[in-house]
């Protein structure tokens, strides 16, 4: 497979062209950024993990009946995916109140949300994303009441399944933000017929809160980017660690 043009270069990743339209390349870099690009840095081997670990777990989601945009990873941090057009959202599931839930709504670190909450924020950089109403949703036309109950079922499923899959790794799956996109749901695609939705991006421990069980101190349970964002350190092994007993289970 020949790899084309650099489509789009992100914080985290690179999406290039390949020589099927329907198929892009996306390369993991180790590159770091937190609170909207204004902390950066590298962390070494984090391409490499995510890309793994993403893999496992897009496997694990399609095993399990979620349709995702992974094909196959050829090389240690690269995937091949499905090309989609990606629904500008961010969709956040918390199962246990931490980051800007307790910082916008006072809520104590660690506060268990039963039933879980699932947020929409705007992939607008320039606004900050912010968090979306379900009126702001349709306001900005940004999903139909459809797609909002649809996107609130797979994420609430998807995270049944993380949950399950990461207790087996004895670490607490705290909050985690999903991505989407479009792809036609058949050959012949015509103006205003239906748009399967699907589950893109990563699921990595740059887009999800991890706390290690066999930890109670609130520091040193942290297995994912807080290590990076609040300058904990050691966050290399903490991202190894989170690789290791991931492709430890089998999906
Ligand atoms: O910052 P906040 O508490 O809203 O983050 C919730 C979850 O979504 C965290 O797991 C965080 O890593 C993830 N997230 C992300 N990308 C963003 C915002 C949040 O992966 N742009």
């Amino acid at each position: 497979m020949a790899v084309g043009q650099k489509l789009y270069e992100g914080k985290a990743k690179i999406l290039y062209a390949t020589d099927d339209p329907n198929i892009l390349l996306t390369h993991f870099k180790d590159d770091a950024t937190a609170f909207n690009a204004q902390k950066k840095g590298s962390i070494t081997g984090k391409g490499e993990f995510n890309c793994a670990i993403s893999t496992h777990l897009f496997k694990l989601m399609e095993a399990n009946g979620v349709p995702t945009h992974f094909i196959d990873r050829p090389s240690a941090n690269e995937m091949r995916v499905k090309s989609v057009k990606i629904l500008p959202l961010e969709v956040v599931v918390r199962n246990i109140a931490a980051g800007n839930l307790c910082q916008q709504t006072g809520l104590k670190l660690g506060t268990i949300l039963t039933p879980p909450l699932v947020e929409f924020y705007y992939k607008n950089d320039e606004l900050g994303d912010p968090l979306l109403t379900f009126d702001r949703l349709q306001l900005l036309d940004l999903a139909t009441p459809d797609q909002v109950d649809q996107l609130i079922e797979m994420a609430s499923r998807i995270n049944e399944i993380l949950t399950n899959f990461f207790q087996q790794c004895g670490i607490t799956l705290v909050d985690f933000k999903l991505e989407f996109g479009c792809v036609s749901s058949g050959v012949a695609q015509t103006e205003g017929s239906p748009r399967q939705i699907i589950l893109a991006d990563e699921i990595s421990p740059d887009t999800c809160r991890l706390w290690n069980q066999a930890e109670s101190d609130p520091d040193k349970r942290v297995m994912d980017k807080d290590r990076f964002r609040r300058d904990l350190g050691n966050v290399e092994d903490a991202y190894r660690q989170v690789m290791e007993r991931v492709l430890n289970q089998t999906v």
